[in-house]
């Protein structure tokens, strides 16, 4: 069978470079084309020290899709990952996204261009299972307890907030309920920032500080009782790889764009 040729966008970035190693590893997929401006005009193997890795780096997602890959991988910065995504899907690619902080308009006009075009886009906030299973445990738990709050920790560098996990978390918590609030902000007294963001129903505090990877908790309230889901990642990308290669796999099969990894895993 054919392999799936990839093109990874943020190929020698800290996430995109653990991704290359996995899918250089794999033995049904091949990466044809890598996305880098500092490292554009090298062979991609000798930025990421993998020898017989051949792949060439483009400058430019425009130069990269001339490759004609099949599935394009968007993990760069969320002020271009929309620019990125519209031009692979109108070049035939179907499209995965690892990037967070994109708008849901942003999403919303992804959506709409890949139905269009008749891609599937898959958007993943985290591609680790433990954050999946977070995510499924807390939809159980959203259908049981009307009132939670969102913490989102990272490192003091993290240009986007809330981070990409936490506002998958609010829009999949949002088609189950709105979380409730006792007090409505307007009727705060004091600074109404100090509650944090209202995202899609759900309140969402981010702390960025140097000592912090990526971790999240949310916190269930009912009377006289407490539900804490806390996630946690390591300090290397490897917890990625696995999720964004299924998602890689998968993504062929979609039309339109999907949130999540678990809309393409089964529990
Ligand atoms: N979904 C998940 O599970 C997951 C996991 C980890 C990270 N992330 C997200 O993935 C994104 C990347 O994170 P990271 O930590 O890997 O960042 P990073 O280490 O800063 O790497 C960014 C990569 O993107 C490239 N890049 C940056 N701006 C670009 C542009 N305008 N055009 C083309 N390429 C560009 C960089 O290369 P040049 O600077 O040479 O162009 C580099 O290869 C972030 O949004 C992060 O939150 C998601």
């Amino acid at each position: 069978m054919a392999k799936l040729s990839v093109c990874l966008a943020g190929a020698t970035g800290w996430a995109g470079s653990e991704l290359a190693r996995g899918v250089f590893e794999t033995t049904d997929m091949e990466l044809v084309a890598a996305i880098s401006r500092s490292q554009a005009g090298r062979i991609l193997g000798e930025v990421i020290g993998i020898e017989e890795l051949a792949t060439p780096v483009f400058a430019s997602v425009e130069e990269a899709l001339k490759t004609d890959p099949d599935v394009f991988v968007e993990f760069t910065k969320p002020d271009v990952a929309k620019q990125h995504v519209l031009a692979a899907l109108k070049s035939g690619a179907h499209v995965v996204i690892g990037t967070s902080g994109l708008s849901n308009e942003a999403y919303q006009e992804i959506d709409e261009v890949a139905l269009d075009v008749k891609r599937g886009v898959l958007a993943v906030g985290n591609f680790a299972l433990t954050v999946v299973l977070l995510q499924k445990f807390a939809e159980m738990a959203a259908k049981y307890i009307p009132h939670w709050e969102i913490i989102d920790y990272a490192n003091s560098n993290k240009v986007d907030a809330p981070s990409g996990t936490a506002r998958e978390l609010a829009d999949r918590l949002s088609k189950i309920q709105e979380s409730q609030l006792d007090v409505h902000l307007e009727e705060i007294e004091g600074p109404k920032e100090s509650r944090g963001v209202r995202l899609q129903g759900s309140q969402v505090h981010s702390i960025r500080l140097p000592g912090y990877v990526i971790s999240l908790d949310i916190v269930f309230g009912m009377p006289d009782q407490k539900l804490i889901l806390r996630h946690e990642s390591g300090s290397s990308a490897k917890p990625y790889v696995n999720g964004a290669l299924l998602a890689i796999r998968e993504v062929g099969k979609l039309v339109g764009l999907q949130r999540g990894l678990d809309r393409v895993m089964e529990f």
